[in-house]
């Protein structure tokens, strides 16, 4: 398994500095036995779960399971324990409740406030952040049924995640399959730690990201490229951030082998022209663009067919090279929506000709972007690291210091000022 971690902080504290409270509720899907492994997430970190299955989740998952792996009893219907009033008391006390899978019937009756069993009960008495995790064939997805309960739902604020493409139970793929368990905890946890933040948690809803992760590569020939360390992570952070902040978010992806997170849609590329080309498409209607990536400067001016052939006598072919578009320049000056808010990155070590923020705040102008995050990496490099420190430089002249700290965190402070500059909040 992947570090479901690797971004975000450990410690699990509620708002109340008890152990958060979080109820797992799980749906009569094939993919319960996934929750399985959400379930150990949350306990490992130190949260209190309750695990309220269906009925049809335990055909799929028995008790004895979510029992031994939560260290609580578990129920299903509102029968058992009745003097302790579990169908009230249960929601009423959540942190946060997560549902997964979330299956057509179960978001059709949260969707309709139906209360029949334990889960449903939950969900009409719990006042915390719910976040359902669907996971369905993908006709299911798409009925019109269960795109307005899914509308429904979203309008008052539980946070539906977007099901990923894939395999599905059977021979057919498509969208419907519950994320890596992994990162429906990691967007479980932003949405936990955003309920302790002023403001409302899904200040991104109804808008549109677009971003960028990785690192390109560039080919000399079928089998050898040009490329760089970038892992990809603050890209994957920021893309998380901004899912579990409610907005719809497409993370064009070079080149990275992270897992993807849960909610967005990933579009693969290995070159920077696919790059060019689909932050460019996706850019057309977004509300904003981070371009996180490492485009490479350079590309060969040619790409051999075939294998390039050792020479004989020992020589070595020379390597002719153009440059690059620079996507971010193009993306600010020639903006699909002239209100969308552009943000950069840029790695600095300072020089004769300036320091680092000089350096950066003339990158800035140059770029034409709106933000610029600027790290200082006069020190050492920020590769393939945790954590990341920065300052986030803006076109109106605002400057905000991030200490050294989660990328996950940084990428909450970059979604601030992102959000403090679209149209309707400035
Ligand atoms: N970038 C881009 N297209 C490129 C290269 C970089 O969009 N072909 C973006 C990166 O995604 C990042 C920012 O530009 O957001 C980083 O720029 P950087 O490479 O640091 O700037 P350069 O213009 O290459 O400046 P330098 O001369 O310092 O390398």
């Amino acid at each position: 398994m992947t570090d479901p971690l690797g971004d975000h902080d450990r410690e699990a504290a509620s708002p109340t500095g008890e152990r958060p409270r979080v109820v797992l509720g799980v749906g009569g899907g094939i993919a319960a036995y996934k929750a399985c492994e959400l379930l150990r997430l949350f306990t490992e970190s130190g949260h209190d779960v309750t695990v309220v299955p269906t009925a049809a989740a335990l055909e799929f998952v028995g008790a004895p399971t979510w029992a031994a792996l939560s260290g609580k009893p578990v129920a299903t219907d509102v029968w058992h324990d009745v003097h302790q009033v579990p169908h009230v008391r249960i929601g009423q006390s959540a942190d946060l409740v997560v549902v997964a899978p979330a299956t057509a019937d179960l978001m059709a009756k949260a969707a309709h406030g139906l209360a029949d069993d334990l889960l449903t009960n939950t969900l009409l008495t719990a006042r915390c952040p719910v976040v359902l995790a669907p996971a369905m064939h993908t006709e299911m997805w798409e009925h019109p049924a269960t795109r307005d309960n899914v509308a429904t739902l979203r309008s008052r604020g539980t946070r539906v995640i977007e099901p990923a493409e894939g395999r599905l139970t059977g021979k057919d793929t498509g969208k419907g399959r519950l994320p890596d368990p992994a990162e429906i905890f990691a967007f479980a946890l932003d949405v936990l730690a955003r309920a302790a933040v002023p403001g409302p948690a899904a200040d991104l809803a109804g808008r549109r990201v677009v971003v960028s992760a990785g690192g390109t590569r560039e080919y000399l020939d079928p089998v050898r490229f040009l490329g760089n360390r970038s892992s990809g992570r603050q890209g994957y952070a920021l893309a998380r951030a901004a899912a579990a902040r409610g907005a719809e978010v497409t993370l064009v992806a070079a080149n990275v082998t992270l897992p993807d997170p849960a909610g967005v849609k990933v579009v693969p590329v290995e070159t920077t022209a696919e790059l060019r080309a689909e932050v460019l498409a996706a850019a057309e209607t977004a509300d904003a663009v981070v371009m996180a990536a490492a485009p490479a400067d350079f590309r060969p001016a040619a790409v051999s067919e075939a294998k390039i052939k050792k020479a004989g006598d020992g020589s070595a072919p020379g390597l002719d090279l153009v440059q690059n578009p620079d996507i971010l320049h193009e993306l600010s000056h020639d903006r699909g929506r002239p209100d969308s808010v552009v943000v950069g990155f840029a790695a600095e070590t300072g020089d004769s000709t300036g320091s680092v923020l000089e350096l950066a705040r003339h990158k800035l102008e140059r770029k034409g972007c709106d933000l610029l995050v600027v790290n200082d990496v006069s020190g050492g490099a920020v590769f393939g690291s945790a954590e990341n420190e920065a300052v986030v430089l803006a076109a109106d002249g605002a400057a905000v210091e991030v200490p050294r700290g989660t990328k996950a965190a940084l990428s909450h402070v970059i979604w601030d000022q992102v959000a403090a500059r679209l149209p309707g909040t400035r």
